[in-house]
């Protein structure tokens, strides 16, 4: 149109209803919401070594089965990759390989080779000659994004980003891109255990929060059907105090994940509160919550908690479980056996209401647990069901947690 687009009722725009291409990895389609869309920006930041690399070579390779992928790498040579892509399996035809960091050069590829797909590893390597700054300055990775974004866009190529988290503020994160891409996956994981998770936080073409669950083996990446499998501890049967399991939802993905807590006198100074995996200013909140309302005097106490296997967990329903885990410890009387509960905590200490609790009571029926403590509250269609326990109050959660004391 030359005079530009004039502005028409949405009624009259034709719905854009591309075939989305999918690997066929679930794990990963659904954290995509269904596949690659074309012309898509899709931003994979994560730890440097956390497997960003080993996850697009093997997603290029599954790619290539039906389309053109072409993958750029700014940080290893041909040779480094054609070894790791023989380790993974993942050799094609389709799948071409450069070693190009000038990103008008890399546009020149894309116009002789016309891929589907292009992964750039990194957007902290890449450059524009004539933009003054260093490769990974802020200016030179927003200005590489927004030249990639344009060829994306015109061209109908999708166009994966690896992006290295950085603590060092002189190199700049895959945060500063955020706003710029489609969708934005960041890969997660303890790098002393094999399990990553990868998680959608931004998505224009699907749903965000959705988790993707993978370990990393000798064959790279491959997809972990039972996660929660993953995140309880396999005790023998004895039952600890300060342990209790939370049945959480990461996007529609139920996970079991056991919370652990310590709670230990103070010897000299300010009581501390130590978490991984939960939210630290919950956990102040939540002993606040047990102090006020159900009577436990923690204040002289320092508190410990963590969410086993090194996941993260950031829905308010793991309340319930951080706040019984600290009472538990204590009183240090464990929680009743077989017990799964979900929940969050109001400042009154009553209990709000949880999304999904049908979900998250198949999951720990599932796996073998025999009940189900919830905030009477949520929305739960099987209300007949003797397993499911419901509850108004912290307090009352504590009765039921600890019934037979
Ligand atoms: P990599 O994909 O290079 O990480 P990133 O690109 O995010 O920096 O992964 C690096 C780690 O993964 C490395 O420590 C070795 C491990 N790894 C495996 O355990 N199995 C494999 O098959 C591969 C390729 C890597
Ligand atoms: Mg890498």
């Amino acid at each position: 149109m030359a005079k530009g687009a004039a502005p028409c009722p949405v009624t009259e725009v034709t719905a854009l209803d591309e075939e989305r291409l999918a690997v066929g990895i679930d794990e990963f389609d659904r954290v995509l919401g269904g596949g690659v869309v074309p012309g898509s920006l899709i931003l994979v930041g994560g730890d440097p070594g956390i497997g960003k690399s080993t996850l697009l070579l093997q997603i290029s390779f599954l790619l290539s089965k039906n389309n053109q992928v072409l993958y750029v790498s700014g940080e290893e040579s041909l040779k480094q990759i054609r070894m790791r892509a023989d380790r993974l399996g993942t050799l094609s035809q389709n799948l071409l390989l450069a070693t190009e960091t000038d990103v008008q050069l890399i546009e020149g590829y894309l116009n002789d080779i016309n891929p589907s797909v292009v992964v750039i590893d990194s957007i902290q390597t890449v450059h524009i000659s004539d933009f003054g700054s260093a490769p990974g300055s802020v200016g030179q990775v927003r200005e590489c994004t927004a030249q990639l974004t344009r060829i994306a866009k015109s061209k109908g190529i999708s166009i994966f980003l690896v992006g290295h988290v950085t603590k060092d503020g002189a190199i700049a994160g895959p945060r500063v891109l955020e706003h710029m891409v489609d969708t934005v996956l960041y890969l997660e994981g303890d790098r002393h255990q094999s399990y990553r998770i990868l998680r959608g936080i931004k998505n224009r073409f699907g749903s965000t929060n959705e988790i993707g669950v993978f370990e990393m083996g000798e064959k790279g990446l491959s997809q972990v059907e039972n996660p929660s499998l993953l995140f309880l501890n396999r005790y023998n049967g004895d039952r600890v105090p300060g342990t209790v399991v939370v049945s959480s939802l990461e996007g529609t993905r139920p996970l079991l994940v056991e919370i652990q807590a310590l709670v230990s006198g103070t010897g000299y100074g300010v009581p501390r509160r130590m978490t991984a995996g939960v939210d630290h200013n919950r956990v102040a909140l939540i002993g606040a919550v047990l102090e006020k309302r159900v009577g436990l005097n923690l204040g002289n106490y320092d508190l410990y908690v963590n969410a086993v296997g090194g996941v993260r967990l950031d829905e308010p329903a793991v309340d319930l479980g951080i706040a019984l885990a600290l009472a538990s410890s204590f009183r240090d009387v464990p929680v009743e056996a077989g017990l799964a509960v979900a929940g969050e905590i109001g400042l009154t200490g009553e209990l709000r209401p949880v999304p999904g609790a049908a979900k998250r009571a198949n999951e720990v029926f599932k796996l073998g647990f025999s009940s189900f403590l919830l905030s009477a509250q949520s929305e739960f269609k099987d209300v007949g069901d003797k397993r499911v326990l419901r509850v108004n109050t912290l307090e009352e959660a504590m009765g039921v947690a600890f019934k037979h004391r």
